[in-house]
């Protein structure tokens, strides 16, 4: 089982220690950041072990390997040398680093040596090559902390960890593309992940908290049986999915992950799908078009509406859905009749394209209005609807097919709260306003639909319907609402 380790970066040993014992069971190791601490305190690290049950990592981290101890060389290795007296479980010292007295004493004491290997900028070729060869003895444990600026250099930590094979080993790719390397260390055979304390200063780019590792992706149930799914998109860090996966998966006991994977590239991706063995995953924004030449097969609602958003393996081959248009529907169906309701859409994007679609088939009459009009035009065309220019020229076309307006463009959303699309529109309070945005919780639009005692609906039950469907295609299984 890969632990979890605490990075520990408070400038004083209490503090540090405060952190730890705040901890308690939700972390297997920790890390003591020694370069963090006052001049006073590195002096008395070899007293922290003493204060703990937890196996430790002693690490001075130099400036240029990411840390912030600034002062001579000589001085790192004396203060080390001191702490050394200290019962670490572990010591890091970095490639390259000739200190054959440091390495001694550790030996002596039954401290394991962490070779560790750092680079803020790319993922270096022949990695695993590297680190064995950065070895000074069989029983040091090679670490790597790497940063991939894409999808291929993503695959590509993944193929070096197989070159590595399954000995006691520490590969993490840093940053926002990195992240999956964190939550997977159980799948990748690594000796632990790192983590920081929540809300506080992370020790490196990417990391996460043992709140986050414990409470959403159940880093501990992680191993080379879990089942690998999650959403790809650019940018898809803030995705609430995961959340909403990750629970399903929980309550049902399923051995499943579901992990956002920041997306450059969709072919390259859907080959770390294959190398990884992922199950399914979620596709949005930008990516929901590229993926359509890369399946096997696709469903009629990815046809008609030309996006798709979820993809899975079905006997061996990818097979695209689109839960979007039902997702979209779903929790509107609950608020009010449909059938021959007059929907005004906003936007003309592909999410539109699914709204348009499951609103048509539930017998709405539908018109487009788009800020670009020839984009609302040609959807229109396509989809047998009717269209118009989005502003104040068009105001009689809006009233007019007013019971519902659905607000469809990313305008109103995080970071963008500002804006509300339909700003010239005065709403009745007969109208229903759906804005498929869910941060923040209401939009513009929606504030002011409320304000004239409109029903309003926001984004979230879509997400959630959505999530449910893909739920069933990737597991096979119900999502347990309750
Ligand atoms: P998606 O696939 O998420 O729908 P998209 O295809 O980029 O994304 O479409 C975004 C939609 O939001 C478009 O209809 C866009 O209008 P234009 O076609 O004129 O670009 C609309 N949109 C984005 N920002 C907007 C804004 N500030 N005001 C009005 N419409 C906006």
């Amino acid at each position: 089982m890969a632990r979890i380790c605490l990075a520990l970066t408070e400038s004083t040993l209490e503090e540090n220690l405060k952190i730890l014992t705040g901890y308690s069971g939700q972390i297997d190791m920790a890390e003591l950041r020694c370069d963090f601490l006052t001049e006073e305190e590195m002096v008395r690290v070899s007293e922290f072990p003493g204060l703990t049950d937890l196996p430790l990592i002693l690490t001075f981290r130099k400036v240029c390997d990411g840390g912030k101890f600034n002062r001579d060389e000589e001085i790192r290795l004396s203060l080390m040398e001191k702490a050394l007296n200290g019962n670490f479980s572990f010591v890091d010292l970095e490639e390259g680093l000739h200190a054959p007295a440091l390495e001694k004493k550790a030996r002596e004491r039954g401290i394991r040596i962490i070779r560790s290997f750092h680079d803020f900028d790319k993922v270096p070729e022949n990695l695993a090559e590297r680190l064995i060869n950065s070895l000074h003895s069989s029983d040091e444990i090679p670490k790597a902390a790497v940063m991939p600026k894409s999808t291929a250099d993503l695959k590509r930590i993944f193929e070096e960890n197989e070159k590595l094979g399954d000995r006691d080993k520490i590969l993490l790719g840093m940053g926002t593309y990195g992240f999956s390397t964190r939550i997977l260390a159980g799948v990748m055979g690594s000796y632990l992940t790192f983590c920081s304390k929540e809300g506080g200063v992370t020790a490196a780019p990417g990391h996460v908290s043992p709140e986050v590792l414990n409470n959403i992706y159940r880093f501990r149930n992680i191993n080379s049986e879990t089942v690998i799914c999650g959403i790809i998109g650019h940018p898809v860090m803030h995705t609430r999915s995961p959340l909403i996966h990750n629970e399903g998966y929980s309550k049902l006991g399923l051995n499943y992950v579901y992990i956002p994977f920041e997306t450059d590239d969709v072919k390259e991706f859907f080959s770390l799908a294959e190398k990884l063995s992922i199950r399914g995953f979620s596709v949005t924004v930008p990516h929901k078009n590229d993926v359509i030449p890369l399946l096997d097969e696709m469903s009629s609602g990815v046809k008609a509406i030309g996006a798709c958003n979820t993809v899975w393996k079905k006997e061996g081959k990818w097979f695209g859905e689109n839960t979007d248009a039902e997702g979209f529907i779903i929790p509107l169906r609950a608020l009010t009749e449909l059938k021959n309701k007059r929907v005004s859409v906003i936007g003309a994007g592909g999410a539109a394209k699914a709204c348009v679609f499951a609103l048509l088939e539930e017998g709405c009459s539908v018109t487009i209005f788009n800020r670009t009009y020839e984009k609302a035009r040609l959807l229109a065309e396509q989809m047998s609807c009717s269209s118009a220019p989005l502003g104040p020229d068009s105001l009689e076309a809006l009233k007019e097919s007013s019971d519902i307006l659905v607000q469809t463009t990313s305008a109103g959303m995080h970071p963008m709260e500002d804006r509300n699309p339909l700003d010239f529109y005065d709403f009745t309070g007969e109208e229903t306003a759906y804005d498929i945005i869910y941060t923040p919780e209401k939009t513009l639009f929606l504030l002011e639909a409320e304000k004239k005692g409109c029903a309003i609906l926001n984004g979230y039950e879509m997400l959630k319907e959505q999530g449910y469907k893909q739920f069933k295609l990737f597991t096979g299984t119900e999502y347990p609402r309750a």
